[in-house]
């Protein structure tokens, strides 16, 4: 194994840095998403560049009945994913490292953006995510950072972040990595049982119909996807729709009917205890 892990800003400060560096953030628990966007870093690093995974299980992004405690924690397994897709260091923070006095009394605030949709149901989430990225932007100071579209809101915060307060630094967006039943990797999936993994494919199935109306326009893909989850409702266990939204990726806001170009198809369902969220991009046409 090459990589190497780094769990003090000192260590990781102490290692060479060469050519373009490119971060991958991740919570740990890592899967084939994940390591999809390692492999990305590696492309675009390039051989000569460096490849960081940051592992940190951020508290600040956690609401008060979230799952923070039982957040799966495989730290060993998580740096041999990383090595094997080609990270050539893992920072993996403890929590007084990332924040040395408690919680920091100044934070990001992620603005009107991150109060609509995942901002709604996770009051303070956007802002802890925010928080904790601008933090490792400095701490590992890349040329390029990538996060998954899995996380469409996150991925248009942190961009935003980027441009409104001048981090020197390019974001990348990777396209969500599926299970060959289409159900979207995700850290949590494992807390499925196989009923709830069954309740779970309502979720993308729902995105790609709704997809499918796309020529009929805004109202019809809404409707056609509202259907699915209308119906998985009653399944056993049912899915527990949270939201369901089409929104213009800039701002988050909902598209009009009459809406052309780009557009995210959102949903977010509780299945069981496990609070599960995916999306589509789509792009309509002009409408007459
Ligand atoms: P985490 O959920 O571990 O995800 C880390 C990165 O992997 C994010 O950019 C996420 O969008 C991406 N990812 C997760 N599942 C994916 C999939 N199926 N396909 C493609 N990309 C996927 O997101 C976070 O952690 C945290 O909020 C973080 C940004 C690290 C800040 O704490």
């Amino acid at each position: 194994m090459t990589t190497q892990l780094a769990r003090t800003a000192e260590e990781l400060h102490a290692l060479p840095r060469e050519g373009r560096r490119a971060v991958v953030m991740t919570m740990g628990a890592l899967h084939e998403g994940h390591a999809t966007l390692v492999r990305e870093a590696r492309r675009l690093a390039g051989p000569d560049g460096q490849v960081v995974v940051t592992v940190f299980v951020n508290p600040l992004q956690f609401g008060p009945n979230e799952d923070l405690d039982r957040y799966p924690r495989t730290l060993d397994a998580d740096v041999l994913l990383a090595d094997q897709a080609g990270a050539d260091v893992v920072f993996a923070p403890a929590a007084d490292e990332v924040y040395p006095g408690g919680e920091p009394q100044v934070r990001i605030t992620a603005g009107p953006m991150g109060e609509r949709l995942e901002g709604a149901s996770r009051p303070g989430h956007f802002d802890g995510v925010l928080t904790v990225v601008a933090k490792l932007l400095h701490l590992t100071a890349p040329d390029l950072a990538l996060f998954g579209q899995k996380d469409a809101q996150q991925l248009a915060l942190i961009r935003r972040m980027a441009r409104d307060l001048n981090f020197p630094v390019e974001i990348v967006g990777v396209p969500t990595v599926r299970e060959g039943d289409n159900l979207a990797l995700s850290s949590r999936n494992r807390y499925l049982s196989d009923a709830d993994r069954a309740s779970a494919l309502e979720l993308s199935r729902a995105l790609l119909t709704g997809a499918a109306a796309l020529e009929a326009g805004p109202a019809a893909v809404r409707r056609s996807a509202r259907a699915i989850l209308d119906a998985a409702a009653a399944m056993e266990p049912p899915v527990v729709l949270d939201y369901l939204a089409l929104v213009d990726p800039a701002d988050f806001t909902e598209v009009a009917d009459d809406h052309s170009g780009e557009a995210v198809l959102a949903v977010a369902a509780r299945v069981g205890t496990t609070r599960l969220i995916d999306n589509v991009h789509l792009t309509f046409g002009e409408r007459r």
